[in-house]
Protein backbone atom coordinates (compact mmCIF):
# COMPACT_ATOMS: atom_id res chain seq x y z
CA UNK A 1 0.00 0.00 0.00
CA UNK A 2 1.13 3.24 -0.83
CA UNK A 3 1.83 5.66 2.56
CA UNK A 4 0.01 8.29 1.44
CA UNK A 5 -3.18 6.22 1.26
CA UNK A 6 -2.11 4.39 4.50
CA UNK A 7 -1.70 7.19 6.51
CA UNK A 8 -5.16 9.17 4.99
CA UNK A 9 -6.94 5.76 4.34
CA UNK A 10 -6.20 4.86 8.34
CA UNK A 11 -9.43 5.12 10.85
CA UNK A 12 -10.11 4.57 14.01
CA UNK A 13 -11.76 0.96 14.39
CA UNK A 14 -13.73 0.37 16.95
CA UNK A 15 -15.36 -2.94 16.29
CA UNK A 16 -13.53 -6.13 15.22
CA UNK A 17 -13.91 -9.54 13.44
CA UNK A 18 -13.60 -12.61 15.93
CA UNK A 19 -10.46 -13.67 13.01
CA UNK A 20 -7.43 -14.66 15.38
CA UNK A 21 -4.41 -12.45 14.21
CA UNK A 22 -1.77 -15.15 13.41
CA UNK A 23 1.50 -14.54 15.72
CA UNK A 24 4.01 -14.06 12.61
CA UNK A 25 1.98 -11.12 10.97
CA UNK A 26 2.01 -9.54 14.55
CA UNK A 27 5.52 -10.09 14.45
CA UNK A 28 5.98 -8.26 11.07
CA UNK A 29 3.98 -5.26 12.43
CA UNK A 30 6.47 -5.06 15.13
CA UNK A 31 9.76 -5.36 13.28
CA UNK A 32 8.40 -2.51 11.10
CA UNK A 33 6.99 -0.39 13.64
CA UNK A 34 9.89 -0.38 16.06
CA UNK A 35 12.10 1.46 13.27
CA UNK A 36 10.70 5.04 14.07
CA UNK A 37 12.80 7.65 15.23
CA UNK A 38 13.50 8.17 19.43
CA UNK A 39 15.66 10.62 21.30
CA UNK A 40 19.22 9.49 21.46
CA UNK A 41 17.96 6.57 19.79
CA UNK A 42 17.00 5.51 23.42
CA UNK A 43 14.58 3.21 21.71
CA UNK A 44 13.11 3.18 25.38
CA UNK A 45 9.71 1.90 24.63
CA UNK A 46 8.27 -1.27 25.37
CA UNK A 47 5.25 -3.68 23.89
CA UNK A 48 2.95 -5.72 25.88
CA UNK A 49 0.88 -7.77 23.02
CA UNK A 50 -1.90 -10.08 24.54
CA UNK A 51 -4.47 -12.30 22.93
CA UNK A 52 -6.78 -15.17 24.25
CA UNK A 53 -7.60 -15.44 28.20
CA UNK A 54 -4.82 -12.44 29.18
CA UNK A 55 -6.68 -9.86 26.47
CA UNK A 56 -10.03 -10.68 28.12
CA UNK A 57 -8.56 -10.08 31.62
CA UNK A 58 -7.14 -7.02 30.35
CA UNK A 59 -10.02 -5.68 28.55
CA UNK A 60 -12.46 -5.96 31.76
CA UNK A 61 -9.91 -3.87 33.64
CA UNK A 62 -9.50 -1.25 30.99
CA UNK A 63 -13.75 -1.13 30.92
CA UNK A 64 -13.65 0.36 34.23
CA UNK A 65 -11.58 3.44 33.03
CA UNK A 66 -15.05 4.38 31.44
CA UNK A 67 -16.46 5.51 34.42
CA UNK A 68 -13.26 8.24 34.77
CA UNK A 69 -14.24 9.38 31.53
CA UNK A 70 -17.63 9.42 31.64
CA UNK A 71 -18.19 13.06 33.22
CA UNK A 72 -15.76 14.32 30.50
CA UNK A 73 -17.54 12.84 27.52
CA UNK A 74 -21.25 13.69 29.18
CA UNK A 75 -19.66 17.36 28.73
CA UNK A 76 -17.93 17.35 25.49
CA UNK A 77 -20.65 15.83 23.93
CA UNK A 78 -23.84 16.95 26.15
CA UNK A 79 -25.90 17.66 22.54
CA UNK A 80 -24.97 14.57 20.90
CA UNK A 81 -25.37 11.51 23.53
CA UNK A 82 -25.50 8.64 21.33
CA UNK A 83 -21.71 9.11 21.25
CA UNK A 84 -21.25 8.75 24.87
CA UNK A 85 -23.31 5.40 24.53
CA UNK A 86 -21.32 3.91 21.41
CA UNK A 87 -18.21 4.67 23.74
CA UNK A 88 -19.87 3.34 26.67
CA UNK A 89 -19.96 -0.10 24.37
CA UNK A 90 -16.96 0.27 23.35
CA UNK A 91 -14.96 0.29 26.40
CA UNK A 92 -17.08 -2.79 27.66
CA UNK A 93 -15.19 -5.02 25.10
CA UNK A 94 -12.48 -2.74 23.32
CA UNK A 95 -14.95 -3.29 20.27
CA UNK A 96 -14.25 -7.35 20.73
CA UNK A 97 -10.40 -7.00 19.45
CA UNK A 98 -8.79 -10.36 19.70
CA UNK A 99 -5.35 -8.83 20.42
CA UNK A 100 -4.49 -5.37 22.16
CA UNK A 101 -1.62 -3.78 23.05
CA UNK A 102 -0.09 -1.81 26.15
CA UNK A 103 2.69 0.77 25.06
CA UNK A 104 4.98 2.08 27.87
CA UNK A 105 8.29 3.38 27.86
CA UNK A 106 10.78 3.21 30.19
CA UNK A 107 11.95 5.99 32.69
CA UNK A 108 15.07 7.56 31.74
CA UNK A 109 17.88 9.01 33.95
CA UNK A 110 17.71 12.55 33.02
CA UNK A 111 15.15 15.21 32.19
CA UNK A 112 13.01 13.81 29.77
CA UNK A 113 11.15 15.19 27.29
CA UNK A 114 11.37 12.17 24.21
CA UNK A 115 10.26 9.63 26.03
CA UNK A 116 6.26 10.25 25.18
CA UNK A 117 7.01 11.03 21.47
CA UNK A 118 9.08 8.28 21.04
CA UNK A 119 6.48 5.39 21.94
CA UNK A 120 4.20 7.97 20.35
CA UNK A 121 5.95 7.70 16.85
CA UNK A 122 5.92 4.00 17.90
CA UNK A 123 2.25 3.70 17.63
CA UNK A 124 1.56 5.62 14.69
CA UNK A 125 3.95 3.56 12.82
CA UNK A 126 2.31 0.61 14.07
CA UNK A 127 -1.26 2.04 13.60
CA UNK A 128 -0.06 2.52 9.44
CA UNK A 129 1.44 -0.72 9.39
CA UNK A 130 -1.23 -2.50 10.53
CA UNK A 131 -4.38 -0.70 8.21
CA UNK A 132 -1.73 -1.83 5.35
CA UNK A 133 -1.94 -4.98 6.20
CA UNK A 134 -5.89 -4.78 6.70
CA UNK A 135 -6.01 -4.28 10.15
CA UNK A 136 -8.03 -1.84 12.27
CA UNK A 137 -6.19 -0.39 15.52
CA UNK A 138 -7.78 2.44 17.79
CA UNK A 139 -5.39 4.32 19.63
CA UNK A 140 -6.78 4.51 22.88
CA UNK A 141 -5.45 6.83 25.95
CA UNK A 142 -8.82 6.44 27.85
CA UNK A 143 -7.66 3.10 30.07
CA UNK A 144 -4.36 5.01 31.53
CA UNK A 145 -7.00 6.41 34.15
CA UNK A 146 -6.97 2.80 35.37
CA UNK A 147 -2.63 2.59 34.82
CA UNK A 148 -2.40 1.13 38.81
CA UNK A 149 -4.14 -2.18 37.61
CA UNK A 150 -2.80 -2.46 34.33
CA UNK A 151 0.81 -2.54 35.45
CA UNK A 152 0.15 -5.27 38.38
CA UNK A 153 -1.64 -7.33 35.65
CA UNK A 154 0.82 -7.07 33.62
CA UNK A 155 3.64 -7.05 36.37
CA UNK A 156 5.25 -3.65 35.30
CA UNK A 157 7.17 -1.74 37.43
CA UNK A 158 8.89 1.69 37.03
CA UNK A 159 7.54 2.04 33.46
CA UNK A 160 4.83 4.33 32.37
CA UNK A 161 1.88 3.71 30.12
CA UNK A 162 1.22 5.67 27.55
CA UNK A 163 -1.65 4.25 25.18
CA UNK A 164 -3.85 0.62 24.60
CA UNK A 165 -4.47 -0.12 21.21
CA UNK A 166 -7.18 -3.06 20.24
CA UNK A 167 -6.09 -4.56 17.18
CA UNK A 168 -7.76 -6.80 14.29
CA UNK A 169 -9.66 -7.48 11.45
CA UNK A 170 -12.15 -4.54 11.20
CA UNK A 171 -16.03 -4.87 11.13
CA UNK A 172 -16.78 -1.85 10.45
CA UNK A 173 -16.52 1.09 7.86
CA UNK A 174 -15.93 4.35 9.89
CA UNK A 175 -17.04 7.81 8.26
CA UNK A 176 -13.94 10.12 8.15
CA UNK A 177 -13.71 12.27 10.22
CA UNK A 178 -13.31 16.06 8.55
CA UNK A 179 -9.81 17.33 9.44
CA UNK A 180 -9.47 20.63 10.88
CA UNK A 181 -7.93 23.73 8.50
CA UNK A 182 -5.47 26.08 8.82
CA UNK A 183 -3.42 24.03 11.28
CA UNK A 184 -0.02 24.73 9.62
CA UNK A 185 1.13 28.25 9.73
CA UNK A 186 3.32 29.42 6.83
CA UNK A 187 6.15 32.16 7.37
CA UNK A 188 8.66 33.92 5.24
CA UNK A 189 7.26 32.72 1.58
C1 LIG B 1 -3.50 10.31 21.85
C2 LIG B 1 -4.82 9.73 21.37
C3 LIG B 1 -5.71 9.22 22.30
C4 LIG B 1 -6.94 8.66 21.89
N1 LIG B 1 -7.75 8.07 22.82
C5 LIG B 1 -8.89 7.48 22.42
C6 LIG B 1 -9.71 6.79 23.37
O1 LIG B 1 -9.38 6.71 24.57
N2 LIG B 1 -10.85 6.22 22.94
C7 LIG B 1 -11.23 6.27 21.61
O2 LIG B 1 -12.28 5.72 21.27
N3 LIG B 1 -10.46 6.88 20.67
C8 LIG B 1 -9.31 7.49 21.04
N4 LIG B 1 -8.48 8.10 20.11
C9 LIG B 1 -8.86 8.07 18.67
C10 LIG B 1 -9.39 9.43 18.19
O3 LIG B 1 -10.69 9.63 18.68
C11 LIG B 1 -9.36 9.45 16.65
O4 LIG B 1 -8.02 9.31 16.21
C12 LIG B 1 -9.93 10.74 16.07
O5 LIG B 1 -11.30 10.84 16.36
C13 LIG B 1 -9.75 10.81 14.53
O6 LIG B 1 -10.33 9.69 13.90
P1 LIG B 1 -9.44 8.71 12.96
O7 LIG B 1 -8.43 8.07 13.85
O8 LIG B 1 -10.40 7.69 12.39
O9 LIG B 1 -8.81 9.52 11.89
C14 LIG B 1 -7.28 8.65 20.49
C15 LIG B 1 -6.35 9.15 19.56
C16 LIG B 1 -5.13 9.67 19.99
C17 LIG B 1 -4.13 10.17 18.97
Amino acid sequence: MDLYDAIKGRRSIRKFKQTPVAKDLLEKIFDIALWAPSGMNRQNWKLFVLTGERKEELVSICSTSFEYLEPQLQELFAEKPKIVEATRRFFKRLGGAPVVVCAYFEPANTVDVTSYQNVAAVIQNMLLVAHAEGLGTCWMTGPVYVTNQIDRFLGVTNMTLVAIIPLGYPDETPKVPPRRPDRVVYQGF
